[in-house]
């Protein structure tokens, strides 16, 4: 093949926020897929949080990028060439290839697009990983019963986004946490959720206090941090929280939790939870989301940066907070 492979590498390890100078693009030939292997042509790169994590030199609940390694990363692309009998030339797969245009895979590491009817980028956001994440929060761990009340942190994020609308299809009162009006318009009007409390507009604790009188029942947390102790003040008797994100502490520093009494006196449940643990349930999720992003139940907003080039500078604005939706880069 005459065209070139781009790709980002981890250049240095963050101290900190993450900069574009921690990344380095390299051109390298373009890979050749050995016995049982697929080569994927990346069309979409999917950006998300968990990125910081793997950046660091400590482990976390999975491997670290080495230096000089390509980054992680969710992609969808099309098989350029198949060495696997499963797979053709021309088929739309969803993977983890990584900040690069061309990407090698053995066959099992890659999912055909199911339902060639959704937007390709769907399959990154809400019927793909990040959906995945809502829904397997409220399975394991929040359980959704109609009437109740559940809030939703970084609300109009990739992952609470679908958090928010799957609470409302299942009839609970959903309540939504963004930063800026913006945000939390976004979260009431388009989305649907009942009510949003701008978090950066003043005391959480008194706005979360009007947004839920009958106190709160789940609390799906990305982030941790102030607002984790706020919910605490207004859990009812047996809330259930399940620990999704810690983005309020991704650059290293830990989390100091207060109100910790609330847990005991309120016999409250609080798991964390790892998309990955249960693989075993990926398929019945991504049925049911897809199901509901193709019937219009789920929508979803999308931040879309041009270019694989792009990257660097937009995960460090993800980072920041600067995100509106699935944050996305359009590769080729
Ligand atoms: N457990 C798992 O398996 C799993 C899987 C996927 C994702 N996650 C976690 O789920 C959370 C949401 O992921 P996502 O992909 O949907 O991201 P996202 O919500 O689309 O984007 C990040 C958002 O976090 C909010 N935020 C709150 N506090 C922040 C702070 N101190 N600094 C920066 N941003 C802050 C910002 O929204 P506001 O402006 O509204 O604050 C920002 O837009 C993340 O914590 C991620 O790590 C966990």
């Amino acid at each position: 093949m005459s065209e070139k492979n781009l790709r980002i590498v981890l250049a240095a390890r963050p101290a900190g926020w993450v900069d574009p100078s921690n990344f380095r693009l390299e051109e390298t030939p373009v890979p050749v897929p050995g016995e049982g292997e697929v080569l994927v042509r990346v069309r979409w790169l999917s950006l998300d949080p968990y990125m910081r994590g793997r950046m660091n030199e400590g482990r976390s609940y999975a491997a670290r990028v080495e230096l000089g390694e390509v980054m992680v990363g969710g992609t969808l692309g099309e098989v350029v060439a198949s060495r696997h009998p499963g797979f053709a030339a021309g088929e739309l797969v969803v993977g983890h290839l990584g900040w690069q245009r061309f990407g090698v895979a053995p066959a099992k590491a890659l999912m055909k697009v199911p339902d060639p009817r959704l937007p390709e980028t769907a399959w990154l956001g809400a019927a793909g990983m990040p959906g995945v994440t809502a829904w397997m929060g409220f399975r394991e761990i929040g359980g959704l019963v109609a009437g109740q009340t559940v809030v939703v942190s970084s609300a109009s994020g990739a992952v609470g986004s679908v958090a928010g609308q799957l609470a409302k299809i299942a009839g609970c009162r959903a309540v939504g946490i963004a930063g800026g009006a913006a945000k939390c318009d976004y979260v009431t009007k388009e989305l649907g959720f009942d009510a949003c409390v701008d978090y950066k507009a003043g005391p959480v604790h008194e706005s979360l206090k009007a947004a839920c009188p009958g106190g709160i029942d789940v609390y799906f947390d990305n982030v941790a941090g102030e607002i984790l102790e706020a919910v605490l003040r207004r859990v009812n008797a047996r809330a259930r929280i399940a620990l999704c994100g810690l983005i309020s502490g991704y650059n290293g520093e830990d989390i100091p939790i207060r109100n910790v009494f609330s847990l005991l006196v309120n016999r409250v449940r609080l798991q964390g939870f790892i998309v990955s643990d249960r693989m075993d349930l990926w398929p019945e999720a991504i049925r049911e989301l897809a199901g509901h992003v193709g019937a219009g139940r789920i929508r979803y907003r999308e931040t879309i940066t041009e270019g694989l080039e792009s990257a660097p500078a937009s995960l460090v604005a993800l980072l920041k907070g600067e995100n509106f939706g699935k944050r996305l880069v359009r590769v080729s």
